[in-house]
């Protein structure tokens, strides 16, 4: 089968005649239609991910259709049209994952090739209102900030949330879940015109936080947040515990930007603050997501389409921070 696979340290991706992959009892072969890419790809890629192997097939979100099943697997699976729930091995219990926990697309090969291998236990109806290439931008983005925002920071509507850095695939779908839960989104970006597609998404406003003086700017036009969602942690993040409303929750799952600097403890108590980290998320988590995805008939944004072909540009793309919504690879 044709894969895309990254063969060490800092190369490009290149496009390979690999082995099919060949089924355990317990799994189920997809053909794969569409994945897509996240950033965790590109770490991987320059080095800056644990547990790293090569060559490696990357991947972590696939939409397909199940072609092949395992001897213990419902055959009701064959011909469906399935996602893949990328977060393996979560364990027994709900506020943290196990030392098994791994995701598809490394240790394991995941779904930037023809064929994709995973448990049945992780596969999920594709929702009837997308596309196979919306589909291929729900799973890891739409996991980690569905868990995030209501396993974590425990949003509830009306409240007033901060969406840092709205560009970023986990942030945006964050946006979407917070609009749709009926609450009062800003945002910020690097990008004014990222700003405008947000506002068009539901947000009431936003800043630009390459700005001077974004923070000022952002307690004027919104005052302070009872929820603020970030990734990027490193030196900006001493300004969210000031954005944050007393009582406040501050949920982060990403350190773009690197380690946080500066953080006054006193601002901290003394405003009564929860900062909360997530990773990923489990089981209840996805279901819960893929049936709120149903109920509102969201539609993830997708920023563009690229052929297996283009898939370094794809890549090169996310690191420049250009898109806006999840870059996808079409495998078919
Ligand atoms: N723990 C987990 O389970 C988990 C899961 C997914 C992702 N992550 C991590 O979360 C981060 C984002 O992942 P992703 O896949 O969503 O990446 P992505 O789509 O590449 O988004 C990165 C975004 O970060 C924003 N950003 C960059 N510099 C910023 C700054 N100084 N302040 C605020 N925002 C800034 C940019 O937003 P604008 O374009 O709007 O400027 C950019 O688009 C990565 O570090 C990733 O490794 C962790």
């Amino acid at each position: 089968m044709k894969a895309l696979v990254l063969n060490g340290l800092k190369e490009p991706l290149t496009i390979k005649e690999v082995e099919k992959p060949v089924l355990e009892p317990d799994e189920v072969l997809v053909k794969i239609k569409a994945a897509a890419f996240n950033h965790r790809d590109k770490w991987i890629q320059e080095g800056l991910y644990s547990g790293i192997k090569y060559p490696i097939i990357l991947g972590s979100d696939g939409s397909g259709i199940v072609v092949e099943t395992g001897l213990n697997v419902d055959k009701d699976w064959l011909n469906r049209e399935v996602i893949i729930n990328p977060s393996f091995n979560w364990g027994d219990n709900p506020k943290a994952q196990s030392k098994e926990f791994k995701i598809l697309g490394l240790p394991d090969n995941g779904t930037l090739a023809e064929f994709a291998l995973c448990k049945a236990e992780y596969l999920y109806k594709k929702p009837s209102h997308l596309s196979f290439e919306e589909a291929a931008a729900i799973p890891l983005a739409g996991l980690t900030a569905f868990r995030a925002i209501f396993t974590r920071a425990q949003l509830k509507p009306r409240e007033r949330v901060l969406i840092n850095g709205v560009g970023g695939g986990v942030a945006l779908f964050a946006m979407q879940f917070a609009v749709a839960e009926g609450c009062e989104v800003y945002v910020t970006s690097g990008s004014n015109e990222k700003i405008e597609n947000a506002k068009f998404l539901g947000a009431y406003g936003g800043v630009n936080y390459k700005s001077t003086n974004w923070v000022q700017d952002l307690k004027e036009l919104a005052g302070g947040f009872d929820v603020i969602v970030d990734s990027a942690a490193g030196e900006g993040f001493k300004e969210l515990v000031e954005l944050a409303n007393p009582g406040g929750r501050i949920v982060f799952y990403g350190a773009t930007k690197g380690t946080i600097k500066d953080l006054d403890p006193r601002r901290i108590f003394w405003k009564q603050l929860n900062i909360l980290g997530s990773t990923m998320g489990n089981k209840t988590d996805f279901d819960s997501m893929i049936r709120f995805i149903e109920q509102h008939k969201l539609l993830p944004v997708i920023d563009k389409v690229f052929p297996l072909e283009e898939a370094n540009d794809a890549l090169d793309r996310m690191k420049k921070a250009e898109q806006f919504g999840k870059i996808i690879i079409k495998i078919e």
